[in-house]
């Protein structure tokens, strides 16, 4: 499918100081890095065209990934056995809205759900968490969340297609509060029960705002603000619904704070309908206004980094031939202090080895940008960069190591094996660089051997990766045999021993860490065992939801 990208690309060239005015301290300050979390069919891209299209990097909706092109993700997944590269997709958008810098990262989650989603988590400032208003909270939006919840990123809720039938606004607040345990405070309020969309009540200033539809969502929905009265004999009883919801809401605690927004422990909520465009200008707004931007971010030792100290930045994403034409590893690296300089020589702090900068690229769509000058909150894209693995840091100056990423609970397990014997070593070889990439995480067990090591992934069409990469690359043909766990939990060696003896589940070692990992087939069996044996370690691991 077709994204055309070059618009996003002279934004953020627009938006770049030259190197002699370069605040950096200012320059950051200005930067706002976020991601949706949602699950799929909320309307993630949807809302991502209309929030350009309020930035106003383009004229219309539609042009930055069409209907079709919504339903992409699949298709590029089809495709996938001609390119060779994983999801084609953005890895991030950077537009300029009123004088703040907007960098959207995407969360791919469809067929493409995978380590990689919520590694960008990682790489966010703040989170929009998307919801459907007939369906509130859903699976893959709450493992995002729990990921959110563990870095205390603060959360923006979104709560969209009012303009269909839903849930009633004060059951979705109740739903967020007592599922995830994050106080709501509404920015603004719906007039007109979900189907009924009139427009919202700004709860900071108390004005109604009437939401006039654009044809087909492509342009901005028009604005008019309403006198009480005037809201009153528009709206009648849907009026009096709002007045009396917001009196309660009045009563209940349920302001904006910003303390506790920035601390996580609250959420603003907005109501909108992505598809029509309403509510997004308050979304945006509110992005600018009240989410963070990007602070000192603390080294492996805990010692925060300013963000005017020299460039470090890390590594949160790799993507191996994103396209054909460029036969490469691009690895994305979020800036988190000092100005990314094009050309400039930086220090891989994994291996210590100097790291050549010239093929620095934002990447947006297919089209490439190059780019000269980044700051703190940004992403920049870095080709030939099969050197760099995730999580390395990257620095100008003096040495800095950021922590480690984490690991995130896989959910889909197989052996993946060669019949091809005289290329096990390019096998190894291949396994290794896939783990080392985040695409798998590779599990062993003396049980089991080196022949057939067990491949663990969050997302089920990471195997397909798997085999494809180690086929195209390594020239290895592999068989994959799923495995039929599901979850899975870290234990300790005692954990490994007491396991042991207990049939239909295994403990393997993770390669990456040597994290012990004690896998079962379902829920049920888990509950069994861990009641069987509570002085086992059996804890969750990271977005286990
Ligand atoms: P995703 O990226 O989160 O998976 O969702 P996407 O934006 O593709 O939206 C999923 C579906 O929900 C799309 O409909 C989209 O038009 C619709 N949608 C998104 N926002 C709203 C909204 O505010 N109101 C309403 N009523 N619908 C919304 P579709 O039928 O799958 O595709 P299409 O026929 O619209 O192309």
């Amino acid at each position: 499918h077709d994204r055309p990208s070059g618009r996003w690309g002279e934004a953020q060239v627009q938006s770049v100081t030259a190197p002699g005015q370069a605040n950096i301290q200012a320059e950051a300050a200005r930067r706002r890095t976020f991601a949706v979390i949602s699950h799929p069919d909320a309307g993630k891209s949807t809302i991502t065209e209309a929030l350009a299209l309020h930035a106003r990097v383009i004229g219309q909706a539609g042009a930055v990934h069409g209907k079709g092109g919504r339903r992409g993700v699949v298709s590029d997944w089809m495709a996938m056995e001609q390119t060779r590269g994983i999801s084609i997709t953005s890895a991030a958008l950077q537009f300029a809205y009123r004088d703040v810098v907007v960098n959207l990262l995407d969360t791919p989650g469809h067929a493409d759900f995978s380590e990689d989603t919520y590694r960008v988590l990682t790489a966010v400032d703040c989170a929009v968490m998307l919801l459907d208003a007939a369906k509130g909270l859903e699976p893959q939006t709450l493992k995002l969340f729990e990921v959110c919840r563990h870095r205390r990123i603060p959360v923006v809720t979104f709560i969209n297609k009012w303009d269909r039938p839903g849930l009633e606004p004060l059951a979705l607040l109740d739903e967020i509060e007592t599922r995830i345990g994050l106080r709501p405070t509404p920015l603004t309020w719906p007039i007109g029960l979900a189907g009924q969309f009139h427009g919202v009540v700004d709860r900071r200033t108390g004005t109604a705002i009437h939401f006039e539809r654009a044809p087909g969502g492509a342009t901005a929905a028009t604005e008019q603000e309403l006198t009480t009265d005037e809201a009153a004999r528009r709206f009648g009883e849907d009026w009096q619904r709002a007045v009396e919801e917001l009196e309660l809401l009045d009563l209940s605690d349920a302001d904006h704070d910003q303390a506790t927004f920035t601390a996580a422990t609250t959420t603003p909520v907005l109501f909108g309908a992505a598809v029509a465009n309403l509510g997004v200008r308050q979304l945006l707004d509110t992005l600018v206004e009240l989410a963070p931007a990007p602070g000192p971010r603390p080294d492996v030792a805990g010692e925060p980094r300013p963000v005017a100290a020299p460039f470090a930045g890390f590594v949160f994403k790799i993507q191996a031939n994103m396209d054909p034409a460029h036969r490469d590893q691009v690895a994305f690296v979020r800036v988190c202090s000092g100005r990314f300089e094009r050309g400039a020589q930086v220090t891989n702090g994994a291996t210590g080895r100097p790291f050549a900068t010239k093929y620095a690229q934002q990447l947006f769509g297919r089209e490439r940008d190059t780019a000269d000058y980044a700051y703190p909150g940004d992403v920049v894209g870095l080709v030939n960069a099969t050197a760099l693995g995730i999580g390395d840091t990257l620095y100008s100056d003096r040495p800095v190591e950021f922590p480690p990423l984490p690991s995130f609970a896989p959910e889909h397990f197989a052996t993946i094996q060669t019949s091809d014997t005289s290329k096990f070593k390019r096998f190894r070889r291949g396994v290794a660089q896939l783990d080392a990439e985040g695409i798998v995480q590779v599990l062993r067990s003396e049980a089991r051997g080196d022949a057939a090591p067990v491949l663990a992934a969050v997302g089920p069409m990471q195997f397909e990766v798997a085999t494809h990469r180690l086929a195209a690359e390594f020239g290895v043909p592999t068989t994959v045999d799923h495995l039929p766990y599901q979850y899975v939990r870290r234990t300790d060696p005692a954990g490994q021993e007491a396991l042991s003896r207990v049939r239909g589940i295994e403990v393997l070692t993770r390669v990456r860490d040597g994290a012990l990992l004690a896998l079962f087939p379902n829920r049920w069996r888990l509950d069994m065992i861990a009641r069987e044996n509570p002085t086992v370690r059996l804890d969750p691991l990271l977005a286990d939801a």
